[in-house]
C-alpha cells in the first residue's frame, strides 16, 4: 500500500527518494510522485502507472534540490491517474503533501474549505490536507504548527508529510492512527522518512519509528518527535540488523521465486536460539511468558488476514492438540465487529508480515480495550503489531517483498508449533516423552524444506499442464485444510486463476458437482491422520473424471495409482506436514503466473501491506 520516501541533507533528494520507492514497489501502487524544493520553489513530477514511468518524466524533465518527498499510491479515493498521484501541491504552490490512509471526514473538511474558495485539483481526500495546513498558515502560524492543527483535525488513519518552501529546512511527518509504519531513517547531517526500512537501507540501519499520534519534525541535522499535542518524546533509536542485500533479488527472476527458497535459511533461523535440543525445550523470551502465566489462560483468539489468517489456522490444531487450550481463529477484519468474549485469562494471538495490517492492528486494538494478553507473531521489525504487544514472537525471516507470502507463511507454522509445546511444557500437560519427541521432530525442518524446493522441476511440468486453466480445486482435511486455502489463494492471487480452497469431506454437499474432466484438483494427501479419508475423495473425484493433481509422501502406491500427477513430498511428521506441503503448492502457483507472463512480484490491485480498512 502507498509508500513514502523523504531526504532531507546536502545530497540531490531526487534519486534518494526514487531509489526508496523503488525498494517499496513491492507494496503494491498505481500511480507515483516525487516533490522536491528547488530554491524558493517546489517542483513536482508525477504520473500514473508504474515507477519506471515516473523515472521516464523525471529523465526528461529533471528535478534538483533538497529536501523532497516521494510517493507511490494506492488508489483509494479517485482513480490511479496522474491529477490523483500525489504529491498534491496546495493552491499557493508552496505547500506540498503527501499521504497514506485515508482521511475519514474529508468531504466535510471539504465542503468547509471550498466554501472557503480553495480549488480541488484532484478527487483525492489526501487533497484536503495540504490545503487545510495553508489555511493554517495563512493564519500566520510557521510550518510545525500548521502541520499540527492539521494533524488535529483530521480523522482515521493517517501517515502524512509536509514540504513548504517557506521553511525549506524541514520536513513534518505524522502518524494518526494505525496506517502503516513511519521510520526516521537517522544519516550524518542528512535525514530520511519512509514507510518501511528497506528503502532507506542502504543510507543507514540507526531508525526510530513513529508511535500513532506521534509527529517528527526532521531538518538535515536534528529529528525532533513530539505528540500531536505538542508533549516533546524521546525516543528510542533502534539498529537493525538486515543487510541490504537481502532485499534485492539476486539469481532469481522473481523475489517470490527467491523468498520461496530462502524457506531452508528462514526456518534454520526460526529454529535458532529458540529450541534447545539438548534439554528438548522451547525459549521464547520475547513472549514474556510465566508458568502462571500459561496456566491462566482459558482460551486463545488468533486473528489475521490472507495467509497469515491460514496459517493461525493450522496453530489451532497444533495448540488445541500439543497444549490443550481452545482456540478461535477469527478474520481480523470482522474480529472488532464481533463482540468477542475477551478477559484478561484470554490471548489475542496476531499474526502479520507486515505487522501494520490495519484490520488486524484493530483486532489488537480490540483485544487491548477488552483487557486480553495481547501477543503477536510478525515478522517486519519494530511494527505496530511487534510494539503494542504484551509480547511477540519474531519471525525470523527477513524482508518479504513478493506480494504474496510464502517464507511468512511457514515461520509461524513453526512458531506456534513452538509456541504450543512451549505452553504445554509450562501448563504441566505434557509428558517428557512425548516433549522431546516434538521437539526432535524440529530438527527435521531445514533438511525437509530443503530436498522438497530441490524438486521444483518437477512442479515447472505440472505448471505447464495447468498454465491455461481457468478453474482450480484445492482440497484438504485435518491440519492441512488451511493449506488448501492457502494454495487456492497462491494461484489466484498471483495467475488471476479461480481458484478454490474446500475441506475434503465438504465436496458431496455441493462443490462436487462442479467436478468433470476439466476441473484439476489438487488433493492434499500426505500421510497424516487423514490420509485414508483423503483417498477416499480422491476416488469420488476420480469417479466424475476430475483430473487430480496429488502431493503425496514419497512411496504411496495408492496415490501414485489413483492420480494423473503426484507431486511428492518427504515423509514428515504430521503435525510439522503443512510445512512441507505448502511448498509444491507455492511453486506451482509461482510457476503458473511466470508462465503467463505476468507480473508475479506486485499482482494487480493487491497491496503487500494493507494499511485501510
Ligand atoms: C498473501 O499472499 C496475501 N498477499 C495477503 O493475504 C496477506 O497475507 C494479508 O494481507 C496479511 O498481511 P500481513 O501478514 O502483512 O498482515
Amino acid at each position: 500500500m502507498c509508500g513514502i520516501v523523504g531526504y532531507v541533507g546536502a545530497r540531490e533528494a531526487t534519486p534518494i527518494i526514487l531509489n526508496g520507492l523503488k525498494r517499496l514497489e513491492y507494496r503494491g501502487y498505481d500511480s507515483a510522485g516525487v516533490a522536491v524544493i528547488n530554491g524558493n520553489q517546489i517542483e513536482v513530477r508525477r504520473d500514473a502507472g508504474k515507477l519506471s514511468q515516473l523515472i521516464d518524466l523525471v529523465a526528461k524533465s529533471p528535478v534538483q534540490g533538497s529536501p523532497g518527498i516521494g510517493h507511490t499510491r494506492w488508489a483509494t479515493h479517485g482513480a490511479p491517474s496522474a491529477r490523483n498521484a500525489h504529491p498534491h501541491l496546495g493552491n499557493s504552490g508552496r505547500m506540498v503533501v503527501v499521504h497514506n490512509g485515508i482521511v475519514e471526514n474529508f468531504l466535510e473538511l471539504k465542503d468547509e474549505l471550498t466554501a472557503e474558495g480553495v480549488q480541488f485539483n484532484s478527487d483525492t481526500d489526501t487533497e484536503t490536507i495540504v490545503h487545510l495546513a495553508e489555511h493554517h498558515q495563512a493564519a500566520g502560524v510557521g510550518l510545525v504548527e500548521a502541520a499540527r492543527r492539521t494533524f488535529k483535525q483530521i480523522q482515521g488513519a493517517n501517515v502524512v508529510v509536509l514540504l513548504s518552501a517557506d521553511e525549506p529546512d524541514k520536513i513534518v511527518t505524522a502518524r494518526i492512527g494505525n496506517a502503516g509504519g513511519v521510520v526516521i531513517g537517522l544519516g550524518e547531517n542528512e535525514n530520511f522518512i519512509a514507510s518501511d526500512i528497506p528503502a532507506i537501507l542502504e543510507h543507514t540501519r540507526r531508525v526510530i519509528f513513529l508511535e500513532s499520534r506521534q509527529m517528527a519534525i526532521v531538518t538535515r541535522d536534528s529529528v525532533r518527535i513530539e505528540t500531536i499535542d505538542g508533549q516533546e518524546v524521546t525516543p528510542e533509536i533502534h539498529t537493525i540488523a538486515w543487510d541490504a542485500v537481502a532485499a534485492e533479488k539476486g539469481e532469481y527472476r522473481h523475489f517470490m521465486q527467491k523468498e520461496i527458497h530462502e524457506q531452508t535459511r528462514a526456518l534454520t533461523d526460526t529454529l535458532a536460539g529458540r529450541v534447545d535440543f539438548k534439554e528438548s525445550r522451547i525459549r521464547l523470551p520475547e513472549l514474556n511468558l510465566t508458568p502462571e502465566l500459561a496456566k491462566r489462560i482459558q482460551r486463545i483468539y488468533i486473528t489475521a488476514c490472507g495467509t497469515a489468517a491460514y496459517a493461525g489456522m493450522v496453530g489451532k490444531t497444533l495448540i488445541e492438540k500439543i497444549a490443550r487450550i481452545p482456540v478461535e481463529v477469527v478474520i481480523a477484519s470482522e474480529f472488532r465487529y464481533s463482540d468477542p468474549i475477551l478477559d484478561e485469562n484470554t490471548v489475542v494471538l496476531a499474526i502479520s508480515q507486515s505487522g501494520e495490517t490495519a484490520d488486524t492492528l484493530a483486532a489488537m486494538e480490540e483485544g487491548r480495550r477488552k483487557g486480553a494478553i495481547i501477543w503477536s507473531n510478525v515478522n517486519a521489525i519494530g511494527s505496530q503489531a511487534m510494539r503494542v504487544a504484551d509480547g511477540y514472537i519474531s519471525m525470523q525471516t527477513g524482508p518479504e517483498i513478493g506480494v504474496a507470502s510464502t517464507k511468512a507463511f511457514t515461520a509461524p507454522l513453526v512458531d506456534q508449533y513452538m509456541l504450543a509445546i512451549l505452553l504445554a511444557d509450562l501448563r504441566g500437560v505434557i509428558d517428557d516423552k512425548t516433549r522431546k519427541e516434538l521437539v526432535a521432530d524440529l530438527r527435521l525442518i531445514p533438511d525437509l524444506v530443503g530436498r522438497t524446493l530441490e524438486r521444483e522441476a518437477e512442479v515447472e511440468k505440472v505448471a505447464h499442464v495447468l498454465k491455461d486453466i481457468r478453474d482450480c480445486l484445492y482440497l484438504g482435511r485435518g491440519i492441512n485444510m488451511p493449506i488448501a486455502y492457502e494454495g487456492a489463494l497462491k494461484l489466484k492471487e498471483i495467475s488471476y486463476i479461480h481458484a478454490e480452497g474446500y475441506p475434503a469431506g465438504e465436496m458431496k454437499h455441493g462443490p462436487i458437482a462442479l467436478i468433470d474432466k476439466n476441473m484439476p484438483i489438487i488433493c492434499l494427501v500426505p500421510k497424516d491422520p487423514w490420509h485414508e479419508k483423503m483417498i477416499s475423495q480422491i476416488q469420488q473425484a476420480k469417479a466424475r473424471d476430475g483430473m487430480v493433481i496429488a502431493i503425496a509422501t514419497d512411496g504411496d502406491e495408492i496415490v501414485a495409482g489413483m492420480a494423473d500427477h503426484v507431486l511428492w513430498i518427504p515423509e514428515t511428521p504430521w503435525m510439522l506436514s503443512p510445512v512441507i506441503t505448502v511448498l509444491p503448492l507455492q511453486l506451482l502457483a509461482y510457476h503458473i503466473a511466470a508462465l503467463r507472463g505476468l507480473d508475479v512480484d506486485m499482482p494487480r490491485n493487491l497491496a503487500k501491506s494493507v494499511t485501510v480498512e
